[in-house]
């Protein structure tokens, strides 16, 4: 069938595929909502030793696992592919060399399974996870979009059509997370590895700046606390100072999150939208997931973060996203990968 045909059928069924950043995954998801199967790989083992994410590593184990992982999602779901109604891949943003063979896998796949291919944007399939979590959830709603590579308040109008209310101006949130966790001598993934660090931490130790404070703007600045830390770090070295690296990510961390949360009350209420919902890999932290869940019960607002696993990185949110742009078409078969797409 084609993809329009299939836009807002029950019982539709697609196999997505994931493979913009560090994870090879695969998935089967029913009407944008229910996640029937859902197989992955992660590369963490193998890019740690390095500190960080290599592109071209990346790219390879992708190449060797596709296969597998999405055989592995198929099986899981008691489905071949000829059972799938339509493929969704992530076509961007993310590494280049990493999209591409997503890309091409599952145009190969879809071409050989005459089945539409649906090209989804790795941000929207963040947001999207949240209707995985949530099956009663419609926009529209605000969204705090936190990952690796972008940090973003938006409104979700509807489907596929957002608003953006605030960006960050240097830094993502994610991104000042791993340079801190560096800092702090943790490893690569920063940001998990620092909120762990800063479990035993005291979070008041250290005033770190705010960015534009007084300012009415949404957009946010993370350079400015990244360097302070880094300041602090070595200045207390230097001096031979004794000092706990857990209070440093406590404090860092208590910070951050409360410049995230306080755009994202202020955006949801002057847009007078009393749901709001937060997406992409920090959105695992859960020093912001407790401030989130009080700085909107006390506004009155219902609060929407996926769970733990559909936060960072998977197939599943691809496919969940991939059912709401159905009505957009299949992607044609010279479909590239998109490394700065934009929501
Ligand atoms: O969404 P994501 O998995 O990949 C991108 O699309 O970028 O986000 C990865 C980012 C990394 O910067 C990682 O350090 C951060 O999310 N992250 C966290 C946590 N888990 C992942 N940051 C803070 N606390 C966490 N628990
Ligand atoms: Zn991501």
């Amino acid at each position: 069938m084609r993809a329009q045909e299939l836009a807002g059928k029950k019982g539709v069924r697609i196999l997505a595929i994931e493979s913009s950043c560090d994870e090879t995954a695969a998935s089967v998801v029913e009407d944008g909502r229910r996640v029937i199967s859902h197989a992955m790989y992660s590369q963490i083992k193998i890019h740690e030793k390095y500190g960080g994410v290599v592109p071209e590593i990346a790219s390879r184990k992708h190449i060797e696992k596709l296969p597998y992982v999405v055989e592995e999602a198929l099986s899981a779901a008691g489905m071949t592919i000829a059972d799938a109604d339509a493929l969704a891949v992530t076509y961007g943003p993310g590494l280049v060399g990493a999209l591409l063979t997503g890309v091409s896998y599952a145009k190969a796949a879809a071409y050989a399974a005459k089945k539409p291919l649906i090209a989804v944007n790795h941000i929207e399939g963040h947001i999207a996870a949240n209707y995985i979590t949530y099956p009663e959830l419609e926009p529209p709603f605000v969204c705090l979009v936190v990952s690796g590579g972008h940090t973003e308040i938006v409104v979700t109008e509807d489907y596929g059509k957002y608003r953006l209310l605030g960006t960050t101006r240097d830094d993502a949130a994610g991104e000042a997370f791993d340079k801190v966790a560096r800092v702090l001598g943790l490893n690569y993934p920063g940001g998990p590895n620092l909120e762990r660090l800063a479990k035993d931490g005291d979070k008041d130790k250290y005033a770190l700046p705010k960015s534009f404070r007084g300012e009415t703007h949404l957009d946010f600045s993370f350079s400015g606390i990244k360097t302070a830390v880094i300041n602090l770090v070595h200045g207390m070295e230097q001096r031979g100072e004794e000092f706990s690296p857990a209070d440093v990510a406590a404090s860092f961390q208590k910070t951050v999150t409360e410049e995230l949360i306080k755009n994202t009350m202020i955006a949801a209420e002057r847009e007078g939208i009393k749901k709001i919902a937060i997406a992409g890999g920090v959105s695992a932290n859960g020093a912001l997931r407790t401030l989130a869940a009080k700085e909107a019960e006390k506004r009155g607002f219902d609060l929407f973060i996926p769970k733990f696993e559909y936060c960072t990185d998977n197939a599943a949110m691809i496919g969940a996203a991939a059912y709401y742009s159905l009505k957009n078409g299949a992607a044609p078969l010279d479909l590239n990968a998109e490394p700065s797409l934009e929501l």
